[in-house]
């Protein structure tokens, strides 16, 4: 019914599903959230495994369990896990609407992402059930699902290129037919001045570029239903279940649209009204919401004492001069290079301790008071550093965590990737970190991981992928191979060599 046989959903891992995430977002809310390095995890639509086989490859103490309804899918998936020999995640196919439940068991952690909006009525209402019969006492769930009012405005665009396809039955003749109406719409709405044509242009001009197999799923499938958030939780009250909070914490803070927004907002004293005005307020268009069990009551006085009990994993590159006398603005960097100000002296030497710490989380305690032990600053009590390490982990620049990690990742003389990568770099799949983040691979990365098999050592890897550039087997990109003299080459093959080694090794790739 899907199609995903005749046009394959592309695999990807979503970090916002991780059990990590949804554990602290849990303890954040006063849930006891289960250990997320020891728990079960139940993702409904799995797709291929894209989401679920890396956190199974990292997590060998836990169990997953994925449900997929297309067996070509399921088929995908089970060949990855067979390949890479793991024992803790089961792919089952089945459909949410008739899986037996009971020989499923209890879950602490059951994800839907792209689902919910995407599948009909009858089937939307068993996974609600599901969620309620499988989910521990203190289990969360995770479900992402698209939001109106924002989504309406997507779905003038889903509007018409139903209408076009109406005619063809066979799912790539559809495709096909709704790639050249798209270029047809860009060309025609380029000329347009109005602002609702500047608006579909800009849509219009994303599918363009954008992946077939979203275009497909999310434009043309029979089933695409948003939620006003008001509704979804009418849904969730229905199934004994309730809203825990946004995967994106930042979207429920008020203050990011305005003074005049926070003032209205805190005038709305009830929770899901004021939640369903942030929706007006940021247009937004798809939500990842957080749930629990009706009979639990999420507390959303937030204490930051919390802190205290739990770890933090940070990739925020300090600046070159640390200035930590006195409480000074400084700018620190993710490798994207987005910046986030930070000004207390000792969150400031936190973050560059866990920025060489990399990817291991470190627990927040401990480093608090190595850094109080180690340092010439006069700790006066208060407790500025958690608030500004609250409020990175807010607007989603660190990562809290709920266990410190001793992960070993080092560049060896004869450097070797682990399996997961190199099937993914070998299927052109998405690269996944240990932090479950995409980690972005041009020809050249995917075919250095393929080559770090424990074989070759780094000065053979420069030599076979100079000489492959130079007979233009490989492309570097940004390189012209016509222009360059060999021995330039070969300095910039082992830069980029050396470089993308240091990446995969902060990344959790190399064994
Ligand atoms: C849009 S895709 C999302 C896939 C994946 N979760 C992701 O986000 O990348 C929806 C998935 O749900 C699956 N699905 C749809 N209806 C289902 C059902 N009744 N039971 C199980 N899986 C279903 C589809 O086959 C498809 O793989």
């Amino acid at each position: 019914m899907y199609h995903y046989d005749a046009i394959p959903y592309t695999p990807q891992p979503f970090a916002q599903t991780h059990p990590q995430q949804l554990a602290i977002l849990g303890r954040l809310f006063g849930i006891a959230s289960t250990d997320p390095g020891r728990c079960r995890v139940l993702e409904l639509g799995a797709a291929t495994g894209g989401n679920l086989i890396p956190m199974a490859w990292y997590y060998p103490q836990c169990e997953f369990v994925g449900i997929e309804l297309e067996p070509s899918q399921v088929a995908a998936g089970q060949a990855l896990i067979e390949e890479l020999g793991l024992t803790n995640i089961r792919f089952l196919q089945g459909d949410i609407l008739t899986v037996d439940v009971l020989a499923l068991g209890k879950f602490d952690y059951i994800i839907a992402h792209g689902v919910f909006s995407w599948i009909p009525e009858n089937v939307r209402d068993a996974m609600l059930r599901l969620y309620k019969q499988c989910l521990q006492p203190n289990g969360i769930g995770y479900i992402s699902y698209n939001a109106s009012p924002g989504w309406h405005a997507r779905g003038m665009v889903r509007e018409m290129l139903l209408y076009h396809i109406r005619d063809i039955k066979d799912p790539v003749a559809q495709l096909n037919a709704a790639l050249e109406f798209i270029d047809l719409m860009v060309d025609t709405l380029t000329s347009q001045e109005s602002s609702l044509a500047r608006y579909l242009l800009e849509e219009f001009h994303y599918l363009q570029h954008a992946n077939h197999s979203y275009v497909f799923h999310e434009f043309l499938e029979p089933y695409n239903h948003s939620y006003l958030f008001s509704d979804f939780i009418y849904l969730l009250e229905q199934n004994g279940l309730n809203f825990v909070c946004e995967s994106q914490l930042a979207s429920m803070f008020a203050q990011r649209y305005g003074d005049r927004a926070e003032a209205f907002a805190d005038t709305v004293d009830d929770g899901v009204r004021r939640e369903t005005y942030l929706d007006f307020f940021n247009q937004r268009t798809l939500r990842e919401s957080l749930i629990c069990h009706a009979e639990l009551q999420p507390d959303y006085a937030i204490d930051l004492d919390l802190l205290q009990q739990i770890s933090v994993v940070s990739q925020l590159a300090p600046p070159q001069h640390l200035e930590t006398g006195k409480a000074k603005a400084q700018l620190f960097t993710l490798p994207g290079g987005r910046k986030y100000s930070v000004t207390d002296p000792v969150a400031k030497l936190m973050l560059k301790r866990l920025y060489h710490a990399y990817p291991n989380a470190l627990p927040c305690a401990s480093l608090f008071q190595e850094i109080i032990d180690n340092s010439t600053i006069r700790y006066e009590q208060g407790d500025e550093w958690q608030h500004e390490i609250f409020s990175l982990f807010v607007s989603g620049a660190l990562q809290l965590v709920a266990s410190p990690t001793s992960l070993e990742s080092a560049i060896k003389s004869r450097p070797q990737a682990h399996a997961l990568a190199r099937a993914q770099a070998r299927d052109k799949h998405p690269i996944t970190g240990y932090w479950h983040d995409v980690i972005d691979g041009d020809s050249f990365t995917l075919a250095l991981i393929q080559r770090l098999d424990n074989m070759s050592d780094i000065e053979h890897l420069v030599d076979s992928m100079t000489q492959e550039l130079a007979d233009g087997k490989l492309c570097l990109p940004g390189l012209n191979i016509k222009t360059i003299n060999p021995a330039k080459l070969r300095v910039q093959v082992e830069n980029n060599i050396q470089r993308l080694l240091q990446l995969f090794c902060r990344q959790g790739l190399l064994l």
